[in-house]
C-alpha cells in the first residue's frame, strides 16, 4: 500500500487522467491488449499512459526520484510472451501505446514512428532513436549524436533508456506503384524435403540473392516489386501447393493477412536458435521437431510451429558494424533463424509446454552436434523472442556496457 501511495499517487498528481488503477476500464483494457495471456495476468499497482515524450520524461523522473523505490517496466507493443517482460506485478507499468504517431519527414527519406505503434523489428533501417534516459533527459541517438547508444539499441536489448520514437529509413517502391507480390502458400507436410532444398538454395545464393525478396517459411513470401513469380522464389513456387494467396497487392493487404493468422489472447511460448542452413541441418531440425509433436499431445488448442527465417549474407552484412547483433566479421556464410512457437489455451499446460520447448531446443542442438552442423557461436538474433534466461550477446559487449554507464550521470 505504501508503494502504491508514493509511486502511483505521485504519478497521478503530475499526469492527471493518465494513470489507471485496478478495476478501472482503462486498466482492464491495457491488460487485455497484451499478445499473450500470461502477460495479461500480471497485475501492476497502476498503469501510466503517457501521451508524448514530455509525459514519459515526467513519469521517469518521478519513478526514479521517489522516496520509495518504484519498480517499473516499459511496455510498447506488448508482444513479448514472457510474463513480466513488459508488465509488472506490484509495480508500475509505463504503457506507451498512445505514442503511436507515424510521420513522414519532409524529404520523404525517413519516417518517425512512435514506440507504441505496432511494427516489426527492423534495426537495419533504424537511423535514429529518441530516448528518455534514467534521469528523464531526452536524447537523440543517431550517426552524429550518441552513436554508441544507437548501436546498442540496434539489437542489444532493452534497459538503455525508454525509446519514445524510432526513425526508420524509407525505401522507394518500383515506379511509385506501392504494389508488391506476396502472400501465403501452404504445402503438404510430405513436401518437406522439397521445401528444405528450396530454402537451402534461397539462403545460400549470395550471387543471385535478390534484395527485394523476403521469406519466412511457415509464414509468408513477399517480393517488394509488383512482379509475379520472381526468379528468387522459383524453387518454392515449383512445389505443388495446397493453397496459395500469392498476388500483386499492397503492404496493408499483406499485413492484414499476416495479422489474421495471429492468435491473440492465448497462451504463447517461444524459443529461438540460429543455425547454418545446410540441407542436412535443416532436415535434422525438421525431423526432431516432427518427433517432438508427441510431447505436446493432449495440450488443449496447441499449435506447435517451427518457423524458419533465412538470413542470406546480403541481408545481414550491409550494416553489420552498425548494430549489436554480433554479425560483423563473419565470412559471408548464410544463417537461418529458427523460431519454435507454441500457442495453447490453459495455464495448467504452462509447465508441459515449457518443458517440451526446452527439450526440443536441446534435441535440435544435440542433433547438430552429432552431425557436426554445430551452430558455431552464433548470436541470438531474435532477442525479444528468446526463451527466458537466454543471454543476449549485444548486452555483454564492452561497447554496450560503456553506453549504459555513459548515460548514468
Ligand atoms: C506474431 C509475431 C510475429 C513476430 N515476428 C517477428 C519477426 O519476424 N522478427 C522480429 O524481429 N520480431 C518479430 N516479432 C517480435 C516483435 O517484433 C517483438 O515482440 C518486438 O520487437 C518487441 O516489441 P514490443 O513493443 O512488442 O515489446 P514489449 O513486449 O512491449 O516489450 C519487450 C521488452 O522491451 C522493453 N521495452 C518495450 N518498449 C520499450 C521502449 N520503448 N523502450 C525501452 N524498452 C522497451 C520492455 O520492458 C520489455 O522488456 C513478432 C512478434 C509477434 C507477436
Ligand atoms: C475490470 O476487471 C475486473 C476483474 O476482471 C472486474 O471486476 C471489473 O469490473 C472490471 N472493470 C470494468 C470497469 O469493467
Ligand atoms: C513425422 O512423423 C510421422 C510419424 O510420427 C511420420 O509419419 C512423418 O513422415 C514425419 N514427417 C516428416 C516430415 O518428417
Amino acid at each position: 500500500m505504501g508503494r502504491l501511495r508514493t509511486c502511483c499517487l505521485a504519478l497521478s498528481a503530475s499526469l492527471a487522467g493518465k494513470v489507471a488503477f485496478p478495476l478501472s476500464q482503462e486498466y482492464n483494457a491495457s491488460l487485455a491488449s497484451y499478445f499473450a495471456s500470461q502477460q495479461s495476468e500480471v497485475t501492476p499497482l497502476c498503469i501510466v499512459s503517457p501521451e508524448n515524450t514530455e509525459d514519459v520524461s515526467a513519469a521517469i523522473r518521478i519513478l526514479t526520484t521517489s522516496t520509495e523505490v518504484c519498480h517499473f517496466t516499459i511496455r510498447s507493443g506488448g508482444h513479448s510472451t514472457v510474463a513480466g517482460a513488459s508488465n509488472i506485478n506490484a509495480g508500475v507499468t509505463v504503457d506507451l501505446r498512445h505514442l503511436s504517431g507515424v510521420q513522414l519527414s519532409p524529404d520523404q527519406r525517413s519516417v518517425q514512428v512512435g514506440a507504441g505503434a505496432a511494427w516489426g523489428a527492423v534495426c537495419d533501417t533504424a537511423v535514429g532513436f529518441e530516448v528518455v534516459t534514467a534521469d528523464g533527459i531526452v536524447v537523440h541517438a543517431n550517426r552524429r549524436e550518441h552513436p554508441d547508444l544507437r548501436w546498442a539499441l540496434c539489437g542489444g536489448g532493452n534497459s538503455f533508456g525508454v525509446v519514445t520514437r524510432v526513425d526508420l529509413q524509407t525505401f522507394a517502391l518500383e515506379r511509385g506503384s506501392g504494389q508488391f507480390w506476396g502472400g501465403v502458400v501452404y504445402h503438404d507436410i510430405s513436401r518437406a524435403d522439397d521445401e528444405i532444398a528450396a530454402l537451402e538454395d534461397f539462403s545460400n545464393a549470395p550471387e543471385t540473392y535478390d534484395v527485394y525478396s523476403s521469406l519466412i517459411a511457415s509464414f509468408a513470401m513477399v517480393y517488394t516489386k509488383p512482379e509475379p513469380d520472381p526468379a528468387a522464389f522459383r524453387g518454392l513456387s515449383a512445389i505443388p501447393s495446397l493453397h496459395s494467396t500469392m498476388r500483386v497487392t499492397d503492404l496493408s493487404s499483406i499485413l492484414e493477412e499476416a495479422e489474421a493468422l495471429q492468435m491473440i489472447g492465448l497462451r504463447q511460448a517461444w524459443a529461438t536458435l540460429t543455425i547454418v542452413p545446410t540441407a542436412e541441418a535443416l532436415q535434422s531440425t525438421v525431423k526432431v521437431w516432427n518427433a517432438s509433436t508427441a510431447s505436446v499431445q493432449g495440450v488443449e488448442g496447441i499449435t506447435w510451429a517451427l518457423v524458419m527465417d533465412p538470413l542470406p549474407p546480403a541481408f545481414y552484412a550491409r550494416h553489420s558494424e552498425e548494430n549489436a547483433l554480433g554479425l560483423g566479421g563473419r565470412q559471408g556464410g548464410a544463417l537461418m533463424i529458427l523460431l519454435l512457437d507454441a500457442t495453447y489455451k490453459q495455464s495448467s499446460d504452462d509447465g508441459k509446454v515449457d518443458r517440451a520447448l526446452r527439450a526440443l531446443v536441446d534435441s535440435i542442438e544435440r542433433a547438430w552436434r552429432t552431425r557436426r552442423a554445430r551452430p558455431l557461436s552464433l548470436p541470438q538474433l531474435r532477442g525479444t523472442m528468446a526463451e527466458p534466461g537466454r543471454q543476449l550477446r549485444g548486452r555483454e559487449h564492452p561497447k554496450a556496457q560503456k553506453c549504459t554507464e555513459g548515460l548514468r550521470s
